[in-house]
């Protein structure tokens, strides 16, 4: 063969390596994405979303098709690159709060896409024109964000589309209809469901909306502002079940021929200004649900026909001009339940009749001209018929005293067992299992229940909810539901838990499945609750994702090769050299999503800059050193997640601070703080043996100090007594721990949160100070505070940085000041009300022995035989770190002088090892060391660059 074709055979095949090795496009956007994100699934790694299988994709021949997300928290911007899937089908990114942004208009690339679900996340921004161009679309919900503008008339081109939900938001202007070549939402023949309301939309709503070619069931255009006359063309729907145009500013007359629509089972035409007579609805026999309240309709009596509505449950018809007698037989419709009839113009006696229906459990007749009652057969349960003349005379009557409905305190009961006492963030689940349950609200937008109190309803609604999802296979052990309201839209609120089976946590997947059957309507609930949308909170308490798998890239195979011409090459190099620069991009966002990839020792790059000995552990191994991060190994939670108590394989103790889901950092930020934990060593400070940055987790491991906090031993709680040679060494042995932050470390350090509780003590009774959670290194040079967000405990803060923002050094000095003011009294720093410093200042009188201060001191001193050398000078330290400006307090290295000072002078050797403490144990109970236990006030920040993200 020609040598210049062999070599051309060589680059092409070369070429397709190349692009082979890009291998599954799809990653190089996904990755692209990723970039945007935060939260992604720490299952997301590996070459292959396909084959490696992250969490929440689905493939077809090796193509992503679908990406469901739900509730994971992800937060960040959908960059344009989504719009490269180009054989996506579904998208589902519901409940996370945190995606922010417009609506990227290459949406509209995405030409198979069948379902886009963003429900209850944080978009803004107009809705893209381009939702118009994705032909397969049939299922649009958008709705719970904070999308702005006009709704784009494009919609209409969705021939496909049967659910489009863009319900509160803040869209404006009119709804659109097609004019010649411009499309509009009459077109959309094949929709099932406008659900429209709580936005800002305006102006008429168009006649040409409706046709008898729609095949609408629920039109849901409650709050808004649209104005004008409800169209005629709406009588031509006749698939219409539920109408909801209350709320709005709608006039005139209600057109006759809505009496057409006898699918109608709720009726909102409420907070309008309707005027007209009275709608005849007679052709409704279906209706169960009618509000017409408040508007402004042609003072009438109560039409006789009303009787004929033989299905009503509900009847609102609160100020609407009604006059005359209530007829007898209004009260005889059998499924009849609530009736409110407040404010009008009602008149004459009221007949109930003997017969009226027994499920009548609400009448409210207030302010209206009634006279009287006859009482054939007694009156219904609760009739209000305050502001009547009736009530003149009868004011003790019970339907004479104002009595406002109590809002039903149902809740699902447990399941013939004893709800469990679960721990922090646990609930127990209607089997009396402890787990953490995934959370949020159901809401119904056209309920027929008005009877909250019965709980016959929930039941089926739960029962319902459960046979769905045992259906589906979902992880699920029990749901449970609460707190029914109905809020001001006079839609209903529900609690919803679901809890999971097995395992006390869903894992990601579980979350997504279940988010995906409530955003997607999988879920049907029974008829009565009407159409409803979900929203979830946060999911915190995700199990840990599956082990990260380091892949090498797959060379895909190579297809056959066939040399077409110089075209074909040219166009093989072009492409060649645009997938290797998305593979670029792609390793890039690799690295940015681990930047400890570069720590990596296998990699021999050397690349472990600063670490001085700190380990990189696996989750797999620091979850085997806790027994799989049980409860008997957790010793203490705050803010930031939970602290166990594990053992290395060599028999090391260590305390391992495990961020929580959500409060955890980028990765650069984690890799920074670790690398300052690193560097701090001092035997009075507690330190870092090694970190987990792992399957999504964030860990940091320190060695764990038996002793506990300096407060439980202050406090009694771990029988350790500390007589004052002991308060005088930990006093020591703190300062110069702080000494050393401030005055040693390179940079400079400032706790931020010193306090009794971040103060450890180990074996010997050394003090440890623990917790550089608040920390904040000092810039380079003469940089001497940094301004920052007051972060700090109460009691403790220095009021100086308080008022300024300005941290120092100094306002260490201060929140030390009122540790040792704690070292001699025990009491909390504010107490009662009382703040010690001032408690101290009262009680002191530099004139008598020990200051006059017996009174204030710990009683384990006072009334101990021991002589309290040098306490006075001791109090006076302390009061000198506790002044009001910082520039007046000792710095820390004054402080550490004057204690060994007093010291010396009574007689102790400030360096001398004390004995180890088990011989002065009063009965430690087992179980109270809380060391690391962190309590934040004002913060539930791990680390220093979390806090200035806040
Ligand atoms: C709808 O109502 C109008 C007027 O009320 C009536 O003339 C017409 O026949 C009705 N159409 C249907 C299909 O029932
Ligand atoms: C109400 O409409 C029905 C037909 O749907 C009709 O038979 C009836 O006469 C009407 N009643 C009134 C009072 O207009
Ligand atoms: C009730 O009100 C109607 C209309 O306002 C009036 O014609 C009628 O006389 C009143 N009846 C009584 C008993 O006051
Ligand atoms: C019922 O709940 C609503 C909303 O939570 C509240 O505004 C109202 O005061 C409650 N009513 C009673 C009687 O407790
Ligand atoms: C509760 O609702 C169910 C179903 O709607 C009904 O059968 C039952 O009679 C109601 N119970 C009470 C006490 O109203």
């Amino acid at each position: 063969m020609d040598i210049r074709i062999k070599l051309l055979l060589v680059l092409v095949l070369f070429i397709h390596v190349l692009l082979a090795s890009g291998q599954n496009q799809d990653i190089v956007y996904l990755q692209a994405l990723m970039d945007n994100l935060k939260n992604t699934p720490p299952s997301w790694v590996g070459s292959d979303p396909c084959e490696d299988k992250w969490d929440g994709i689905t493939c077809t021949d090796s193509r992503v098709t679908s990406i469901t997300l739900a509730s994971i928290n992800l937060s960040g911007e959908i960059s344009g690159d989504i719009g490269q899937l180009s054989e996506l089908q579904m998208l589902d990114l519901s409940y996370n709060k945190g995606l922010t942004g417009s609506l990227t208009s290459d949406i509209g690339n995405l030409n198979k896409l069948s379902s886009l679900i963003l429900v209850g996340c944080g978009f803004n921004g107009p809705l893209p024109d381009s939702l118009g161009s994705l032909p397969q679309l049939s299922y649009l919900a958008l709705n719970s964000n904070g999308f702005t503008g006009r709704i784009p008339p494009s919609i209409g081109k969705l021939t496909k589309l049967y659910w489009l939900d863009i319900a509160d938001n803040k869209l404006s202007g009119s709804i659109p209809v097609s004019d010649g070549p411009t499309p509009g939402l009459d077109l959309l023949v094949n929709a099932k469901h406008f659900h429209f309301g709580k936005n800002q939309l305006s102006g008429e709503i168009p006649p040409q909306l409706f046709s008898s070619k729609m095949t609408l069931k629920h039109v849901l255009f409650e709050d808004n502002q649209l104005t004008g006359t409800i169209p005629s063309t709406l009588g031509l729907v006749q698939t219409l079940e539920v109408l909801r145009l209350d709320r709005n500013q709608l006039s005139g007359d209600v057109p006759s021929n809505i009496n057409n629509l006898t699918l109608i089972n709720q009726l909102f035409l409420s907070n309008n200004k309707l005027d007209g007579p009275l709608p005849n609805l007679t052709g409704m026999a279906v209706l169960n649900y009618l509000d017409m309240s408040n508007n402004s309709f042609i003072a009438s009596k109560i039409p006789p026909w009303f009787s004929s509505l033989q299905s009503l449950t509900t009847l609102m018809m609160q100020e609407i001009g009604l006059q005359g007698e209530v007829p007898v037989e209004f009260f005889s419709i059998p499924q009849l339940d609530t009736v409110v009839l407040r404010d009008n113009k009602l008149n004459g006696t009221l007949d109930f009749g003997a017969s009226y229906s027994n499920h009548l459990r609400l009448i409210d007749m207030s302010n209206n001209n009634i006279l009287g009652f006859t009482q054939r057969s007694g009156y219904p349960k609760n009739l209000i018929l305050t502001g009547n003349p009736i009530c003149t005379e009868n004011a003790r009557e019970s339907f004479c005293e104002h009595s406002t409905e109590s809002n039903s305190t149902y809740s699902t009961p447990p399941n013939n067992c004893i709800p469990a006492t679960c721990g922090l963030y646990q609930v127990s689940s209607p089997n009396c299992k402890c787990s953490y349950p995934y959370t949020g609200t159901l809401v119904f937008r056209a309920p027929s229940i008005s009877d909250l109190g019965n709980s016959t309803i929930f039941t089926s609604l739960q029962s319902s909810m459960m046979t769905s999802f045992e259906m589906h296979k979902l992880p699920v052990d029990s749901v449970s539901l609460g707190n029914p309201t109905k809020n001001a839209d006079d839609y209903l609120d529900l609690t919803l838990n679901i809890f999971p089976s097995g395992d006390e946590r869903f894992n990601r997947t579980g979350i997504t499945r279940i988010a995906f059957m409530l955003s997607n309507q999988t879920y049907k609930p029974p008829h009565a609750f009407g159409p409803y949308f979900f929203i979830a909170d946060n999911y915190d308490s995700f199990s840990g994702g599956p082990k990260r798998r380091h892949k090498s890239m797959s060379i895909g195979a190579i297809i056959g090769v066939s040399v077409g011409g110089c075209v074909l090459v040219l166009f093989v190099v072009i492409a060649g050299i645009y997938a290797y620069h998305q593979k670029g991009r792609a390793e890039r966002a690799i690295i940015k999503n681990s930047p400890f990839a570069s720590w990596d020792p296998d990699k021999g790059s050397g690349g472990r800059p600063q670490l001085k000995g700190a380990r990189s552990f696996t989750f797999e191994e620091l979850k085997a050193c806790t027994n799989n991060f049980s409860a008997a190994a957790n010793v203490g939670s705050g803010g930031y997640g939970m602290v166990y108590r594990g053992s290395l394989p060599n028999g090391q103790l260590v305390a391992i601070k495990r961020a929580q889901h959500g409060s955890t950092q980028g990765g650069l930020e984690f890799k920074t703080e670790i690398e300052l934990l690193s560097r701090v060593h001092h035997k009075n400070l507690v330190s870092l043996v090694g970190f987990c940055f792992d399957a999504g987790e964030q860990m940091l491991v320190y060695e764990f100090i038996v002793n506990g906090t300096l407060k439980d031993s202050l406090s009694g709680r771990t029988g350790i007594r500390l007589d004052w040679m002991r308060r005088l060494k930990i006093t020591l042995g703190a300062a110069r721990g702080l000494q050393y932050l401030h005055e040693l470390a390179d940079p400079p350090i400032i706790h931020r949160d010193v306090k009794s509780t971040n103060i450890l003590l180990d074996e010997r009774l050394n003090a440890k100070v623990s917790d550089f959670g608040l920390s904040k290194p000092l810039g380079e040079g003469d940089q001497t505070h940094v301004t920052t967000q007051v972060k700090g405990t109460m009691g403790y803060m220095d009021p100086e940085y308080y008022m300024t923002q300005q941290l120092t050094e100094k306002s260490d000095v201060y929140s030390f000041g009122i540790v040792m003011l704690e070292l001699i009294t025990a009491r909390n720093p504010i107490e009662k009300g009382k703040y010690i410093v001032r408690q101290v200042k009262e009680a002191m009188d530099t004139e008598k022995d020990l200051h006059n201060l017996r009174e204030v001191l710990d009683p384990i001193l006072s009334l101990s035989t021991e002589q309290l050398q040098g306490l006075e000078r001791f109090v006076d330290v302390a009061l000198r770190c506790v002044q009001e400006t910082g520039n007046r307090r000792p710095k820390m290295s004054d402080v550490v002088k004057e204690i060994e000072n007093i010291m010396e002078m009574a007689g102790i050797n400030p360096d001398a090892e004390s004995t180890s403490t088990s011989e002065s144990y009063e009965g430690k109970s087992k179980g109270n060391n809380h060391p690391y236990l962190n309590d934040f006030s004002y913060s539930g920040g791990l680390l220093p660059a979390d806090l200035e993200a806040k």
